[in-house]
């Protein structure tokens, strides 16, 4: 059982996903804990209903990013934390923090990057005019929204999509590429091997790190 330690900053039904994820028989991994940075994250209740620790560390209670990080760090620690997942976590980490926890720390972003990094994503995706977009599970550098890719899932953008149904097509995805990224990390089948990650589960590793939408001319 991998011990996880889930950081949120609002909403959390990343960390819902996870939290269902892990009550399936045989899943390899459980939550020990969950941090959110403010008191008015909604995800705080998941955590609660699950019966989860879960511990608010305000960052503007610190005098400086390691400081704040420095609790997280031992609030994770003090949990035996193994393997720390940024759901929705909106602070940037320090490289102090993100060396600590190196090949240990993973983020789900609503992109597939290195696209679209950073905020308001999906109206900077409709904006381009991209055709497909997705999310992407990867592992967390010090760069923003930076780092060694798990696994990527794709979706269409379609002709009248609004940010919002854009954005709720790929928060489905997320809430099943997140569990699936966390599982692979946990059964130890992810290695990180010159800044790329490579697979262990098949021989090539296809099929595992990519969902996708099937094309046009396979539909009926
Ligand atoms: C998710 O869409 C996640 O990918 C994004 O914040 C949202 C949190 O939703 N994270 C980032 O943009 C990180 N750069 P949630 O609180 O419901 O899980």
């Amino acid at each position: 059982m991998l011990n996880l330690g889930v950081l949120i900053s609002g909403r959390g039904s990343n960390l819902r996903a996870l939290i269902d994820a892990c009550a399936q028989p045989g899943f390899p991994a459980k939550i020990s804990c969950v941090i959110a940075n403010n008191g008015s994250a909604k995800g705080l209740d998941y955590a609660k209903d699950a019966s989860i620790p879960a511990f608010v560390i305000p960052h503007k209670d610190f005098a400086s990013r390691q400081a704040f990080e420095e609790a997280l760090d031992a609030t994770m620690e003090k949990h035996d934390v193994q393997l720390v997942c940024l759901a929705g976590f909106m602070r940037l980490l320090t490289a102090w923090f993100t060396e600590r926890w190196r090949d240990r720390l993973v983020n789900i972003h609503p992109s597939l990057l290195p696209a679209f990094p950073g905020v308001d994503v999906h109206q900077k995706v409709l904006d381009y005019g991209a055709k497909v977009t997705g999310c992407t599970v990867h592992f967390v550098r010090a760069e923003m929204d930076h780092g060694p890719i798990i696994l990527q899932a794709v979706v269409p953008v379609l002709d009248n999509d609004t940010e919002e149904v854009l954005a709720a097509r790929v928060l489905e995805a997320e809430h099943k590429a997140y569990p699936s990224a966390v599982r692979l990390i946990a059964e130890g089948c992810v290695n990180v091997f010159n800044e790329r990650t490579f697979i262990a589960k098949t021989d090539d590793g296809a099929g595992i790190a990519l969902f996708s939408p099937p094309l046009f001319s396979d539909r009926p």
